[in-house]
C-alpha cells in the first residue's frame, strides 16, 4: 500500500493557503493510502517562539487537522518532537547534505535575507524535513508548490544515502494539487498567502469570522478591467479569487467564470466570500468543539506510539548501514 506523509508547522493559526495547498489533499488521500501526518514543532523553532504560544499552536493545529477531516481511525497524527527518531535521523541527513546545497534553498534565502542572528537550524531545516519523510518509507508527499525544492533535495539525499551505504531509504514523489498549489496574498497577488504577512488583510485564516472573511475579500486587490476572467499573468488578483472558489467548491474555473459573466467585482467578491464562509463553517464548529475536549490528547498519544514504531525501525536500519554504534 502507498504511504503518504506530510507535515505542517504549528506557528499561529493556519491559513486558507495551507488548507487548500495541503489539507485538502490530505483528506482526499486518506481513503486510498496509509497516511501519516505530523505537527512539525521542531521546524517551528528555527525561529524563536514564545513557549506558551507554541504549546497552544500545537494543540490548535491538531484540532485543525481533525476538524478539516483527518480521521484518526484512518490516519496517524502525531507531534514531531514526541518521536525522537526525527532529530536523530535529521542529524544523519545533515551529515549527508552539503552546506552549498542548503544555502541554495530559496526558502532559506528568503527567510534569512537581511536578518540578523539567523539560526543554524534555519539552514539545516531541509535535512530535518527529509528525515521526517524518509523515516516512514514514504511514497508520496502532498504539499503546496513552495515545498517542491525541499522535496527534490529529499530525493537527492535519499539517493545519496542509498548509494553510500545500503539501499535502505524509499525515494518519495511529490504531489502538488492541480488547483491551488500556490494561493496568493489578497493584497499582493504576486506573493504567496502567508501566515507571517504583516498586512492583516492579505491572509485569510481558517478561524476567521464570516465578517473578517467578507471584509478581507472585499478589499482584495484586483484590477481596473471590471471583467471576471481567468488570466493569471494579467489578472492575478481575480484569478487567485477564482482559484480559491474553485478549490473549495469543486466547480471548475470556467464554470465560475460563466457564473459571474456580466457581473462586476462587487458581486464576484461577495460570491467568493460566501463560498469561503460556507466551506469553513462546519470546520470551525468542529474545531471549537475539539479545543474544549480531552480527545486530542488521546489521539496524539496513540499517534506518537504508532509513528515511533515505524520511525525507530527505519532509524535502526540507517544506523546499522552507516556503522553507528553496535547495531547490525
Ligand atoms: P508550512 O507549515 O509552511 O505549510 C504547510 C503546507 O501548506 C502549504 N502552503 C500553501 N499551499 C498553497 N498556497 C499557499 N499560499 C501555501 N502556504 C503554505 C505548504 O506547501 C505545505 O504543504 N517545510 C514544511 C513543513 C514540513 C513538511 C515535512 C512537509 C516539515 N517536514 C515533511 C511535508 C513533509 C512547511 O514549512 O510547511
Amino acid at each position: 500500500m502507498t504511504t503518504i506523509f506530510s507535515g505542517v508547522q504549528p506557528t499561529g493559526i493556519i491559513t486558507l493557503g495551507n488548507y487548500i495547498g495541503a489539507f485538502r489533499q490530505f483528506i482526499e488521500l486518506q481513503n486510498e493510502a496509509e497516511c501519516i501526518f505530523c505537527i512539525v514543532d521542531q521546524h517551528a523553532i528555527t525561529v524563536q517562539q514564545d513557549p506558551d504560544e507554541l504549546k497552544q499552536a500545537i494543540r490548535s493545529l491538531a484540532a485543525t487537522y481533525i476538524a478539516s477531516g483527518i480521521d484518526p481511525e484512518k490516519s496517524v497524527l502525531f507531534i514531531q518532537s514526541e518521536v525522537p527518531a526525527h532529530a536523530q535521523a535529521g542529524w544523519i541527513m545533515q551529515c549527508t547534505s552539503s552546506i552549498g546545497e542548503l544555502e541554495r534553498m530559496t526558502q532559506f534565502k528568503d527567510k534569512s535575507d537581511g536578518q540578523d542572528g539567523v539560526s543554524a537550524g534555519l539552514l539545516t531545516y531541509p535535512p530535518l524535513m527529509a528525515a521526517d519523510i524518509l523515516l516512514y518509507n514514504t511514497n508520496v508527499v502532498p504539499v503546496g508548490e513552495d515545498q517542491k525544492q525541499h522535496l527534490e533535495l529529499t530525493r537527492d539525499l535519499a539517493e545519496r544515502f542509498n548509494r553510500r551505504y545500503a539501499d535502505v531509504l524509499t525515494i518519495p514523489e511529490v504531489r502538488i494539487p492541480k488547483v491551488g498549489a500556490r494561493i496568493k496574498s489578497l493584497q499582493d497577488p504576486l506573493k504567496k498567502m502567508s501566515k507571517s504577512d504583516p498586512n492583516q488583510k492579505a491572509t485569510i485564516f481558517l478561524m476567521d469570522t464570516p465578517k473578517q472573511i467578507e471584509k478581507k475579500i472585499k478589499s482584495a486587490v484586483t484590477d481596473s478591467e471590471g471583467v471576471v476572467r481567468f488570466d493569471v499573468e494579467n489578472k492575478p488578483g481575480v484569478s487567485n479569487l477564482l482559484i480559491i472558489e474553485s478549490a473549495l467548491t469543486g466547480a471548475a474555473v470556467e464554470e465560475l467564470v460563466a457564473k459571474y459573466d456580466g457581473q462586476g467585482y462587487g458581486a464576484f467578491k461577495a460570491g467568493v466570500a460566501e463560498s469561503v464562509i460556507n466551506h469553513l463553517a462546519p470546520i470551525q464548529e468542529k474545531y471549537h468543539e475539539l479545543m474544549g475536549s480531552d480527545k486530542l490528547d488521546e489521539i496524539l498519544d496513540e499517534g506518537a506510539l504508532k509513528a515511533d514504531a515505524i520511525a525507530s525501525a527505519t532509524l535502526t536500519k540507517m544506523e546499522a548501514a552507516m556503522g553507528l554504534g553496535r547495531k547490525r
